[in-house]
């Protein structure tokens, strides 16, 4: 994991009571929202937990990615290339697009507020993704959603072509 995310330890707690607070901050994000309470706990253990202040860089633009990230409290904001902006919130995850191609991050992503995160590893990922039907649907369809905004920014300022 990049030294960027450095785990939270809440006050010793132990590795057991870390996952159940993790499942139960799971449990209130969209992505994880089909997951069982088996699959919850079992998942809880794979990821970390971070909190960072505002400020914060949590990607940048063109270096490797390895971790997709939600955001349990707080909001972010990504900055693309093209000079975009947009903003994520609570249950929101960010991460993703490295992780499915191996291409660098596509976007720079700061914290606007103080952020607490939960931080998935690649391999997890993978592994959740293969297990776990909906969450590829959710990816997909965030994606999805991603790439309309996108178009549609952009045929807006093309004008002849903008949507009705
Ligand atoms: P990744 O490329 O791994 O790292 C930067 C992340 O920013 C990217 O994955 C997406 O999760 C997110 N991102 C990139 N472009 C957009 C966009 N146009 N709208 C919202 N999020 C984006």
């Amino acid at each position: 994991m990049l030294s960027r995310y450095k785990e939270w330890r809440g006050a010793k707690a132990s590795v057991a009571i870390r996952a159940r607070v993790k499942a139960s901050l799971m449990e209130k994000v969209p992505l994880f929202a089909e997951l069982s309470q088996k699959d919850l706990n079992r998942i809880a253990r794979l990821v970390k937990e971070v909190e960072l202040p505002a400020g914060s860089p949590l990607a940048t633009a063109g270096d490797a990615g390895s971790e997709l990230l939600v955001i349990v409290n707080g909001e972010a904001v990504v900055k693309t290339k093209p000079g975009r902006t947009a903003v994520l919130k609570a249950g929101d995850f960010f991460g993703e697009m490295s992780l499915i191609d191996g291409h660098p991050r596509s976007a720079t992503v700061e914290a606007t507020t103080p952020i607490r995160l939960l931080v998935l590893e690649r391999r997890d990922f993978w592994h959740l993704l293969e297990q776990t039907t909906s969450i590829v649907r959710t990816v997909m369809s965030t994606l999805c959603q991603r790439l309309r905004e996108v178009e549609g920014s952009v045929l807006e300022v093309g004008g002849k072509h903008a949507r009705a």
